[in-house]
């Protein structure tokens, strides 16, 4: 089937040009200047909105099989296709974590019954993963490692096993995808969960990126030091990244002492300096990707004696690149490139992050002008609540097209599953 957008300012390249984009089979076909496609068959109407690719969102929890009761694929995939976002990569950190392949092909048939955005799934990095992480690297865009503990399990402590499963992930030739976040420091300063447990964690992991040749990112930086030592290693020609989500670089230490669980998060919101390096970090591209780290816990978990970690936003992410536009002053070419393009070429997958003939035909429209305050009540996480209630945002996506099809528009989701697994290129074995 036939699609023409037609009427749009279309994001490519890095900048915005006048163009209609021509849609068939669920790929894009072809770009032209306004009018160049002569009107044959369904069109979508985009004058006076911006089209954009859809966004790649490289850290989300959708907790499915285990902890459904927090959110799932179909609320998470509909949250996803509310805020943008046309392709997730997932992490599975509860129970049953994805240590074999078989784990994995259960993963991915739910996803398959039940997202309507399309999917990457991260197996784990662990001791029992180890044997199966040629098999996994077929269809899994990387490997997570826990440096540190996170939710439901310690970190890896020692550092001859952290060297073997970065090698062993190097065979396999998948990034590593890291939480930084050194246990023996955590638990030494517990309940602060200081910078140096990031710092220590994440010069671990360079070191066994240069040791072992493995790629490595670093997910969730939260501490100014880390982007140090990430541009140091990127300088020595090593082959790491990192990812920042919005939280690091909208909220600070004060909000967090003032809002409590509701800001309560993994690593931790750190202070105004921290902010600010953060910031000119992906201003420059020293931290090339922007993360949301959806991790949904419900309201009365949050509410409750020992709230949990984590904080929902996969619902907002395309409004909070505006927001970082706005307020953090950030070139919107840079936050989009960030979550699209930038993503799709970490991870190898084909297909996505570009507005380009040959290319799935993901794409977002929105009205850049019209504004909205976040509520609950407008979001689609099962968490039932945001970091961000109460805030004056603009840039809701309109409609969220994947492979031609709009899984969300203006307010109404596909009701079929609709998505796939990513198609990756083939493992980089060195
Ligand atoms: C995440 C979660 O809830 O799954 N929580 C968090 O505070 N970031 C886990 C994680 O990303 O470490
Ligand atoms: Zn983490
Ligand atoms: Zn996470």
């Amino acid at each position: 089937m036939n699609l023409l957008v037609r009427g749009g300012r279309l994001f490519r390249r890095g900048a915005f040009e006048a163009a209609d984009l021509l849609v068939r089979e669920g790929r894009i076909e072809a770009l032209g200047p306004p009018g160049s496609f002569p009107p044959s068959g369904p069109a979508v109407e985009a004058a006076g909105l911006l089209v954009l690719p859809a966004l790649v969102d490289a850290h989300v929890h959708f907790r499915e099989p285990g902890l459904e009761r927090k959110e799932g694929w179909e609320t998470g995939s509909r949250a996803a296709a509310r805020g943008g976002v046309g392709t997730v990569l997932e992490i599975q950190n509860n129970d049953p974590l994805t240590t074999d392949p078989d784990r994995l092909a259960e993963r991915e048939a739910r996803a398959r019954a039940k997202s309507i955005v399309d999917f990457g799934l991260y197996a784990n990095l662990l001791p029992a993963s180890r044997v199966h992480l040629g098999r996994m690297a077929e269809t899994s865009p990387g490997f997570k490692a826990f440096l540190g503990g996170t939710i439901g399990h310690e970190g890896i402590r020692d550092s001859a096993t952290i060297h073997a499963l970065f090698a062993a992930a190097a065979a396999a030739g998948r990034p590593v995808v890291v939480h930084a976040e050194d246990a023996g420091i955590l638990a030494a300063a517990a309940p602060e969960r200081p910078a140096a447990a990031e710092t220590v964690a994440a010069a671990t992991a360079i070191e066994c990126a240069a040791a072992t040749g493995a790629e490595v990112h670093l997910f969730h930086v939260s501490a100014g030091r880390t982007a140090d030592l990430v541009e140091d290693a990127r300088a020595r020609g090593l082959p790491v990244s990192a990812s920042v989500c919005p939280h690091y670089l909208l909220f600070t230490e004060e909000e967090v002492r003032s809002r409590g669980a509701w800001l309560r998060v993994k690593p931790p919101i750190r202070g105004r300096a921290d902010r600010e390096r953060l910031r000119a970090a992906l201003a420059s591209g020293a931290i090339e990707a922007l993360t949301t780290d959806h991790a949904p816990h419900p309201r009365e978990e949050k509410e409750g004696p020992s709230p949990p970690f984590g904080l929902p936003s996969v619902d907002l992410l395309l409004p909070l690149l505006f927001a970082l536009r706005d307020e953090a002053g950030i070139p919107l070419e840079r936050l989009l490139a960030a979550t699209s393009e930038v993503p799709a070429r970490l991870f190898r997958i084909l297909g996505k992050g570009r507005l380009e003939p040959g290319a799935d035909a993901d794409f977002v429209l929105v009205d850049p002008e019209r504004r909205f305050g976040v509520e609950a009540a407008g979001l689609s996480s099962r968490a039932g609540w945001s970091p961000y209630e109460g805030r004056e945002m603009r840039g809701a996506p309109v409609a969220t097209y994947v492979r031609g099809r709009a899984v969300f528009d203006r307010g109404r989701f596909a009701s079929a599953p609709h998505g796939l697994p990513v198609r990756l290129e083939g493992p980089k074995i060195r």
